[in-house]
């Protein structure tokens, strides 16, 4: 009888013993990503100052590339995820305030910053989706940066960020783009085709837009990494799984976030922000996904 019980104690032990290493050997090979600096040089940008350019700028930050989401209404940034086995994270105050990176970013950090997920010393910025925003032009960046940079100061100080267990483990699983910064194509120079109802612009915005980052590569929908199991998978908007709508029923889902059969969509798909895209640019989207290869459900 003892032998049995120091033999389980022995079995015991060493497993705990094996989940202890493991967790170690996940925790620093995370961390080392995270705490790396990355040698960027990012692409200098005109930054204009004339008011159809800020308004531009207003336009991509709220309809289009929605950074309002995340950093907030006043752009003074808010705890966005707070799933502590995940991760807790913070997006930064963007103004000028006190507590804010307004004030200290160069307008070539503001560019390596969004267009290529660093911050101005090099390190990694935490799920700050560069990964889209590399594709931004040289002229919309200039605009959004002009826009930020006229935002009156917001005093708030930001939270610590973290990321636990599980968020680890979907980085080192490469499900999670924790470290955009990895992924980027950062010699690649951007530029946007022609603003008209087209395919082709329709995919620019769609890009931009972040309906990949949500919707999967093939925007075929699935679960978004990280997120609770509670919370609703993204929706497949392949031909496969939105064939059936009109350009109409298009327009109602971004505009008030309703399904063809009038059910509401989930409100994690951010239709407060999609419907002030204006109709011609909702329209080239709906060419664009019309063009996507037809997936079935969740084949990200
Ligand atoms: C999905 C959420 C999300 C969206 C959308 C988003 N950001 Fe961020 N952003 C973050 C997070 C999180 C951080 C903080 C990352 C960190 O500290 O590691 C951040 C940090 C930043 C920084 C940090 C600068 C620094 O030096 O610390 C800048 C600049 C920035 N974002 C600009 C933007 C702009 C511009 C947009 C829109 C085009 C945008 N962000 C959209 C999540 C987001
Ligand atoms: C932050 C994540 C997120 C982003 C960004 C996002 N979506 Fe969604 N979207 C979702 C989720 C989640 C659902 C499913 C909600 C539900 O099941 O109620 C959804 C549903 C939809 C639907 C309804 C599909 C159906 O089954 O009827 C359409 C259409 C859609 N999204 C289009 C887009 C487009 C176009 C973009 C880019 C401009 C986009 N989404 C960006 C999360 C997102």
């Amino acid at each position: 009888m003892k032998k049995i019980l120091r033999a389980i104690a022995w079995s015991v032990g060493a497993l705990l013993a094996l989940v202890i290493v493991a967790g170690c050997a996940l925790y620093f090979y995370t961390q080392r990503g995270m705490d790396r600096k990355y040698a960027i040089a990012g692409h200098a940008v005109h930054v204009p100052a004339d008011s159809l350019a800020l308004l531009r700028g207003e336009h991509v930050a709220t309809a289009l590339s929605k950074c309002v989401d995340c950093h907030g209404a006043d752009l003074g940034g808010r705890q966005f995820i707070d799933v502590p086995p995940v991760a807790r994270l913070y997006a930064a105050n963007l103004t000028r305030g006190a507590g804010g990176v307004g004030g200290v970013l160069s307008d070539l950090d503001w560019e390596r910053a969004i267009r290529h997920g660093v911050k101005p010393d090099g390190s990694a910025l935490l799920f700050m989706p560069s990964l889209e925003f590399q594709h931004l032009s040289d002229d919309d960046v200039g605009a959004l940066i002009a826009y930020l940079k006229s935002r009156p100061p917001v005093d708030r100080e930001p939270a610590k960020n973290s990321v636990g267990p599980i968020g680890r483990l979907l980085y080192a699983k490469g499900d999670l783009v924790l470290l955009p910064v990895e992924r980027v194509a950062h010699e690649a120079h951007p530029s946007s085709p022609p603003a008209a109802v087209t395919a082709e612009y329709g995919r620019y915005l769609a890009e931009i837009g972040g309906c990949k980052g949500c919707h999967g590569e093939g925007l075929s929908g699935g679960r978004i990494p990280g997120t609770p199991p509670d919370w609703k998978p993204a929706a497949n908007i392949t031909p496969t799984g939105i064939g059936h709508y009109t350009e109409e029923d298009f327009f109602r889902a971004l505009r008030e976030g309703k399904r063809p059969g009038g059910v509401a969509i989930d409100s994690l798909m951010p239709y407060r922000f999609t419907k002030l895209m204006t109709d011609d640019e909702i329209r080239a989207v709906w060419l664009f996904l019309k063009t996507v290869p037809p997936k079935p459900y969740g084949g990200r």
